[in-house]
């Protein structure tokens, strides 16, 4: 559904992905695993059209997407839950929610609160706190909206950054289950995680990504947990 074809992406003189070769398919789970600086958010930001990559080629569904800006992508159907969440602080739960549907909002407003509450309903803490500021949220509560923001786009693949990091081992849990829910249910992600035991539980495929380079890519099992844990940690060097 998603590939990714010897993708470079650099800050001015650094160069963050090197080539950079992966796909993601259709209702699976993908995860990317690597260590810090590896170039995840990186590889999130240049799908999600957020940055430009130099080189290399980005198709979804056949289409290339590359060259898209990143209010196209969502329009072609990729949502990206950010790193450390991001949730509109000043603005209100519900509010965060419709921001996430602003492809639509103006020629869809009843499809748009139908999808409000389909969002309370897979997430009775957002009702709860319709109201509330966002950036008044727990962690957990923040990691819930940010996903529930993303899938009010109504996409067609989730791209996930670390949404586990900073959270409590039970919310780590939670966030997780609500990970497998939106997956049986159809939807295809793309799941950047620290967390490589929780990644693997869930991964259909994961790639190993070092030096903004995918250095390994198989299915869990294909290589052993602790050498899994040690290169998403560590890396080789
Ligand atoms: N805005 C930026 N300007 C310059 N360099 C950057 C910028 N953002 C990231 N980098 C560099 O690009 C490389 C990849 O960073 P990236 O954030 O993609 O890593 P990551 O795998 O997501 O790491 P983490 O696990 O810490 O989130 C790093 O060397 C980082 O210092
Ligand atoms: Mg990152």
């Amino acid at each position: 559904m998603l590939t990714v074809g010897d993708v470079f992406t650099s800050y001015g003189m650094i160069k963050a992905l090197n080539g950079v070769t992966l796909s993601a398919s259709e209702g699976e789970i993908t995860c990317l695993l690597g260590p810090n600086g590896a170039g995840k958010t990186t590889l999130m930001f240049t799908i999600a059209g957020i940055l430009r990559a130099q080189a290399g080629s980005i198709k979804f569904d056949g289409q290339s997407i590359e060259r898209l800006s990143a209010a196209k992508v969502v329009e072609a159907g990729i949502a990206l839950v950010p790193e450390n969440r991001l949730v509109f602080p000043t603005m209100s739960v519900e509010e965060n929610l419709e921001a996430g549907a602003f492809i639509r909002v103006a020629k869809d407003r009843a499809g748009v609160d139908d999808d409000i509450e389909r969002m309370y309903m897979r997430f009775p803490v957002l009702k709860e706190r319709r109201e509330q500021m966002a950036g008044t949220l727990s962690g957990g509560e923040q990691q819930m909206l940010a996903l529930a923001r993303a899938l009010m786009s109504r996409p067609r693949i989730l791209l996930m950054d670390e949404p586990s990091v900073g959270l409590a081992p039970l919310i780590v849990e939670d966030i997780f289950q609500i990970i497998r829910d939106v997956n049986a249910d159809g939807m295809t992600i793309l799941l950047v995680e620290q967390n490589a035991n929780m990644a693997l539980s869930v991964a259909d495929k994961f790639y190993l990504l070092e030096h903004g380079r995918v250095t390994f890519e198989g299915a869990p099992g294909e290589l052993e947990q602790d050498e899994v844990i040690r290169r998403a940690y560590l890396g080789t060097e």
